[in-house]
């Protein structure tokens, strides 16, 4: 019988009430993105609350913990996780929950008593030491020297606030090796199993403890751990739960897992994850804010490791790998089955989407990854190639650089800043319409002319211009075709000034003195007294009612698509930016 069905059965068994297991995103408490504990949706009732199914309670829950997603790749920890619990609501309390913690994992799953260990409370200012529970343990026959007191590690809590209490953690020894006599927090070998913990206290804001109504039992068992122990792996992606995704990734893959293949294993999980978020009833789908953002990250970061693995990313290879998740799931989780299409509609609409720039920002990261990454460089992934920052953080620390994190959330408020005033009309003239790519294409056009008049002519001037959100269209006086090197030359120069990363300025000034600063300017008559000028670093200076980016490096790659007459003595140029 299957883990979650032996636990279950256990605890009714024991007079406890089966809970369905709640969706992943909390219906009524906004302090989370996700449910990271069993006992999360039972908060209310840990505070006081009657529940309607009385006073004993078990389930499996769907968790997620996001906190160091980038450092999921590990053998033993999962973004997603199944976490098994029982509570007691002011029922039981230390004796009979650690009696049977201790008989499910000895009896019902016959794991040797020699391969236990357990953690207790050592005891604060507010709090004295557990003594209770380590009496209750070395009456079970759990030897002195695997009781292993700490302070911090042993006191549990949801949050910054809400319910709490001391626990004992239960680690099993998960090596073939001769089994220390002593417990030691810092050998890896041992690994927490099980949490019982003694939730009497309330966490209040201003950091104090007040009791509880009543003391509560609250207790979290990892499905993944406990399954891949007992089948005698220290890998979790070895254990029968990962069997068939696994197999399938490595059928995508052509190749055959083991424990230092790290792409794997983030692969695996996060693509899991992302299917319990899709299919959960809160209808979350990738965006750039909250769960939504999360759900992005776990993708775009699964494609990126598929990439490694040189898997075609263009392939449905996400979606395979979903529907193995589903199946095996779907009858503990019904969601599952219920909500397939949305699952794999929503993989497959990000596959597609984040396909489109992949490549360029990996080969735009290749370019500038000689140094640091700055904050402007950052938003520019972001922006332009949709790498969510962690994304960018994680290849630059392959590389060993690291990146501007302030740098890039400044970039990133002013950008918000920029939106909502655009979105609110703030900006006059000039454009069209004052979308961001638009706003790119834009200070591309001054770039241009600015090439243009070093490339080929000091007098070339602007004599038109149409942007729209698909390519840009130039106008200016010159007596001849451009010669392919010169087409090559211009496109070059622009594209050099992009990456250099230029400031765009801008200045208020009358009139007289903008056309004495050498600022460029189309129709003079057009400009009221006061005007304001752009200036791009030293190459650009021009008359211009914006709006434009801050920088040079959000502009994109630019490419110049064709050049052609306009009318006597006025050519056309339209050019398009890659993002
Ligand atoms: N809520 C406790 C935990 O998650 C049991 O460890």
């Amino acid at each position: 019988m299957n883990l979650r069905d032996r636990y279950i059965n256990f605890f009714v068994e024991r007079g406890h009430k089966q809970i369905p297991s709640a969706p992943l995103v909390p219906e009524n408490d906004p302090s989370v993105l996700f449910n990271t504990a069993g006992m999360q949706p039972l908060i209310p009732y840990l505070m006081g609350q009657p529940h309607p199914y009385g006073t004993r309670l078990c389930n499996y829950q769907k968790c997620i913990r996001t906190t160091d997603l980038e450092e999921v790749g590990d053998t033993y920890h999962h973004t997603f996780f199944e976490q098994l619990g029982n509570w007691s609501l002011g029922d039981y309390f230390k004796k009979e929950t650690i009696t049977w913690s201790f008989e499910f994992l000895t009896k019902e799953l016959n794991i040797p008593i020699e391969r236990l260990a357990v953690t207790v409370f050592a005891g604060n200012d507010i709090i004295p030491k557990d003594d209770e529970s380590i009496e209750i343990w070395k009456s079970l026959g759990i030897k002195e020297e695997r009781i292993y007191p700490t302070e911090n590690d042993n006191f549990w809590k949801v949050g910054e606030t809400g319910p709490c209490g001391p626990d004992s953690e239960i680690f099993y020894f998960r090596g073939n090796e001769e089994i220390p006599l002593k417990f030691d927090p810092e050998d890896e070998r041992w690994v927490e199993i099980w949490n019982d913990v003694f939730m009497s206290y309330n966490l209040k804001e201003d950091s104090s403890l007040e009791e509880l109504p009543k003391k509560n039992i609250d207790t979290g068992m990892g499905v993944e751990r406990v399954v891949a122990s007992l089948e005698g792996y220290d890998d979790n992606y070895m254990s029968s739960i990962w069997k068939n995704p696994r197999k399938k990734l490595e059928e995508i893959s052509s190749e055959v897992y083991d424990s230092n293949k790290k792409s794997f294993r983030i692969i695996l999980d996060h693509i899991r994850t992302a299917v319990f978020i899709l299919a959960d009833p809160a209808g979350v789908k990738p965006s750039n804010t909250d769960q939504g953002y999360i759900l992005r990250r776990l993708i775009r970061r699964a494609i990126r490791h598929a990439k490694k693995l040189s898997i075609d990313t263009n392939s449905s290879w996400m979606e395979e790998l979903a529907l193995i998740f589903i199946d095996d799931f779907k009858n503990y989780y019904k969601e599952l089955e219920d909500n397939k299409e949305v699952v794999l509609e929503g993989l497959k609409a990000e596959r597609i989407k984040f396909n489109r720039t992949l490549e360029k920002g990996l080969r735009k990261f290749e370019k500038i990854s000689d140094k640091d990454i700055d904050g402007i460089t950052a938003f520019h992934l972001f922006d332009t190639y949709g790498f969510p920052l962690e994304l960018t953080i994680e290849l630059a620390k392959e590389k060993g650089l690291n990146v501007d994190v302030e740098g890039y959330n400044q970039k990133f408020r002013e950008h918000q800043e920029l939106s909502r005033s655009s979105s609110q009309g703030k900006f006059k003239g000039g454009l069209a319409g004052d979308s961001e790519i638009e706003t790119k294409y834009h200070t591309a056009t001054h770039l241009l002319n600015a090439a243009l008049k070093e490339v080929v002519d000091k007098n070339i001037h602007q004599r038109g211009s149409n942007i729209t959100v698909e390519r840009m269209r130039f106008d200016f006086n010159c007596d001849h075709k451009l010669t392919d090197e010169e087409k090559m030359n211009v496109e070059d120069l622009v594209n050099k000034w992009i990456d250099e990363g230029l400031d765009v300025r801008v200045d208020e000034m009358s009139k007289q003195e903008a056309l004495a600063s050498g600022a460029e300017c189309m129709f003079i008559e057009k400009y009221p007294d006061i005007v304001t000028v752009y200036s791009i670093g030293d190459i650009s200076k021009e008359l211009c009612g914006g709006p434009h980016v801050k920088n040079t490096k959000e502009i994109g790659e630019f490419k110049i698509i064709k050049e052609e007459a306009s009318s006597a003595g006025v050519r056309r140029i339209k050019a398009i930016l890659e993002f």
